[in-house]
């Protein structure tokens, strides 16, 4: 925050001669005192809306934030959409394709939300492109059987709404209000995932062993997705203080633990931690080590499926020009140019 006042203070004090310092000291007055409204604003529990003044690096942290949300959502219909044409039955085919069709729209909520802070969604995709920013590394790892989109619906959108349900109350509040219907849909896919699993666990032999197969391996990247420990996040302390984020990581990492571990046993599935049991001082369960060398691995770039991913979505990208181009010249038809005249 001293960064902005100090920058305020500096472009006042361009011009030189007499009076720039009175000009550059009633820009730093003017910063402190925005910036006091907007830390009662936080500490009130008030919405910060988008015309509202805001430190230069809340809005930052929150475009980055925002963003990230954003291409974890569109990357990650990528998996899903993989078993869409192999789905087992016209039911599944139909769910599935709701399923991804809502993540769509995540994403399109999300780059709306991050736009009301002063980028673009052009920006905001190149940087995608361009791997300038990340998406969530859970959609680096491949879909090998069907099984797999249960075990996503579950563990994946379950470790999200673990995640983007205290978002509901972000200090920010085109990116708080996106997430409650994000939340509703979430859930429903959380359901669906749940459904499938139990219903491969209690089919055939062969059926269970798939089931468990896929919550094998996506059972320790969803406990990755909440992010690096608390001691080692660079970015968790600011936005709590900023009321961005409202629980830490390991917090988030443990309450999905413990929503987890219950339903795996309903499910009649065991889950791939012999350290996994319930600590009755705790009141909560305990868990074995996570493999934080594959975490930044993946992060880096070196997951199974991430150039894959990418290079799906640049190419979906330059396929979808002409439908933006045509987007682009319908809107110019009917605003601009015409000056609004009805059209025959
Ligand atoms: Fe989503
Ligand atoms: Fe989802």
């Amino acid at each position: 925050m001293t960064a902005v006042t100090a920058g305020t203070a500096g472009s006042a004090g361009t011009a030189g001669g007499a009076g720039t310092i009175g000009a550059a000291d009633a820009a730093a007055v003017e910063a402190a005192a925005h910036e006091a409204v907007f830390d009662a604003a936080v500490a009130a529990d008030e919405r910060i809306e988008p015309r509202d003044w805001m430190p230069e690096a809340y809005r930052a942290s929150l475009v980055r934030q925002i963003a990230q949300h954003a291409h974890s959502e569109i990357i990650g219909m990528q998996p899903e959409a993989n078993w869409i044409t192999r789905a087992p039955s016209l039911r599944r085919k139909a769910i599935l394709m709701a399923k991804v069709q809502d993540e769509a729209g995540h994403g399109l909520y999300l780059y709306s939300a991050a736009e009301t802070l002063g980028t673009s969604r052009d920006e905001l995709l190149d940087k995608l492109h361009s791997g300038r920013q990340k998406y969530s590394s859970i959609f680096n790892y491949p879909t090998l059987t069907w099984a797999d989109v249960g075990a996503i619906g579950w563990l994946v959108d379950g470790a999200a709404i673990t995640n983007q349900v205290p978002l509901c109350r972000c200090s920010y509040g085109p990116y708080a209000r996106a997430m409650v219907r994000v939340c509703k849909e979430e859930s429903f896919h959380q359901r669906q995932g749940y459904e499938a699993l139990l219903a491969l666990s209690n089919g055939t032999e062969a059926q269970h062993a798939m089931a468990q197969d896929a919550v094998n391996r996506w059972w320790w990247p969803s406990l990755m997705m909440f992010g690096p420990p608390d001691d080692e996040s660079t970015h968790t302390a600011q936005a709590m203080a900023w009321k961005i984020k409202r629980h830490s990581n390991d917090e988030l990492r443990q309450r999905f633990v413990d929503i987890a571990a219950p339903q795996a046993d309903a499910l009649g599935l065991t889950l791939p931690d012999p350290d996994l049991r319930w600590n009755e001082e705790r009141g909560h369960y305990d868990f074995g080590p996570i493999d934080w060398t594959e975490f930044w691995d993946v992060l880096k770039g070196n997951g199974p499926c991430n150039d894959q991913r990418l290079s799906k979505r640049r190419q979906a990208h330059e396929d979808g020009a002409w439908v933006r181009e045509a987007a682009a010249a319908h809107a110019e038809k009917h605003t601009g140019g015409n000056n609004g005249k009805a059209q025959a």
